[in-house]
Formats: C-alpha cells, sequence, structure tokens
C-alpha cells in the first residue's frame, strides 16, 4: 500500500472510484435516480481539471494497492472563509472493498500533513449528516463537531455535518504520523 501525490494520468482512475465509491456510499441516502445517472466519463473530465489545476490551492492524492489506484483524497483551503479553518478536505474515497484497512487513515494523515506543511493550522470536513461511518471515521480520527449546514453538493440540497481539526503539526512528515 501506498499514498502519493496524483498526477493528471490518474483522472480515469479516479473518476471510476468516485462514481463506485459514491454508489455504495450514497445508496439510500441520495436519490437512486441521481447515482444511476453519474458516469465515470464526466467525472474523468471534471477530475483531469483538477489534477491539472494542483497547487497549494488544491490537491489530490491517491493510495494503491498491489500498483493499483484504490482511493483518493483532495484538499486545499477551506472554500467559505471560515476564520478559524483555513485548510479543508474536500473529498476522500474508497473502493467498498478496500475500505477498513488503514488506507482512509493513510490518505487522510497525506492531506493533512501537506495542509500543515503550507502554513494551515487547522481543517475543517463537510459530511453528508446521515453518513454514520464516515463520522465514526472523523470521530475516530480526533475531528470536533462543528455544525450542521444545508450544502448545494453536484446540485442537489443536502444536510451536512462539519468537523474540524485544529492541531494540524501532528500530522506534518517527520513528525509523529508520517505521510507515508
Ligand atoms: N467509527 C469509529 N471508528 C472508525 C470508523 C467508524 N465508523 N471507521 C473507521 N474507524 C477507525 C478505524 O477503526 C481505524 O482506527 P485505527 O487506525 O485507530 O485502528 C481508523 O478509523 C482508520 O480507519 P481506516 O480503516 O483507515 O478507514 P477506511 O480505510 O475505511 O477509510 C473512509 C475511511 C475514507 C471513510 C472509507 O471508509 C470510505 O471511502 N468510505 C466511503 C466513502 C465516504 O463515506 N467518504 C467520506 C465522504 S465525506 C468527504 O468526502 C469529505
Amino acid at each position: 500500500m501506498s499514498v502519493r501525490p496524483a498526477r493528471t494520468a490518474d483522472a480515469a482512475a479516479i473518476a471510476r472510484i468516485h462514481v463506485a465509491s459514491w454508489r455504495t456510499t450514497y445508496a439510500g441516502l441520495i436519490p437512486a435516480d441521481f447515482l444511476a445517472g453519474m458516469s465515470a466519463r464526466a467525472q474523468q473530465s471534471r477530475w483531469s481539471e483538477i489534477l491539472s489545476a494542483q497547487g497549494r490551492a488544491t490537491f489530490v492524492y491517491v493510495v494503491e494497492s498491489d500498483g493499483e489506484v484504490v482511493g483518493f483524497a483532495s484538499g486545499g483551503r477551506e472554500r467559505e472563509g471560515n476564520p478559524r479553518y483555513s485548510g479543508e478536505l474536500y473529498a476522500i474515497y474508497l473502493l467498498q472493498e478496500q475500505q477498513g484497512k488503514g488506507l482512509g487513515r493513510k490518505l487522510f494523515e497525506a492531506v493533512a500533513g501537506r495542509l500543515a506543511d503550507t502554513g494551515h493550522r487547522a481543517m475543517l470536513v463537510w459530511v453528508l449528516a446521515a453518513n454514520s461511518a464516515a463520522r465514526g471515521f472523523y470521530e475516530h480520527l480526533g475531528g470536533s463537531f462543528l455544525g450542521d449546514a444545508r450544502h448545494h453538493v453536484a446540485g442537489l440540497q443536502v444536510d451536512e455535518a462539519s468537523y474540524g481539526w485544529s492541531d494540524l503539526e501532528q500530522f506534518s512528515p517527520g513528525r509523529a504520523w508520517p505521510a507515508g
């Protein structure tokens, strides 16, 4: 297993994982017709743009298992101008069969460490309020519940919860948890 910064050539793999993981994660939580209508091709062009625009503001990591990309995470500047949390974990998704093996923690640490190394002290994440498994993951990794809000995600109105970490230095590579 290894975590590395994503390259433009990873767009197709990330798009496939994005669609597959949304379908398994959000079945029953997001309208079925929306999930069925998701297209790996459309996601690929979206991810190609994101990957070619990577820098301080936005970045993406992937995790490989047996030489295959099986998950990804993206992060960057917090998007709503929160005065306390300047960094944000935008997305973190693994294929269902790769969940629960420690890969999510490695991706999370890579994003948090990168934010710490680029001057962010704190980060937050927004998660679908009904996604109790992911909420448990964030709580286990030390996230503090910050509040709820209704957001537009991919054109849908959804209830989300936010969690925050105010001590990102602990995730900085070379400290307690290398970004690996
Ligand atoms: N409750 C309590 N603890 C948990 C939970 C939970 N629900 N889930 C994981 N943990 C703990 C694990 O026991 C482990 O503990 P340890 O490292 O101290 O032994 C730690 O959290 C890390 O667990 P991992 O095995 O690394 O978690 P995983 O690889 O499954 O990654 C993730 C978590 C990314 C949420 C993955 O399960 C996934 O892709 N889920 C589906 C997609 C999803 O919901 N993504 C988040 C959407 S929100 C957003 O993207 C911003």
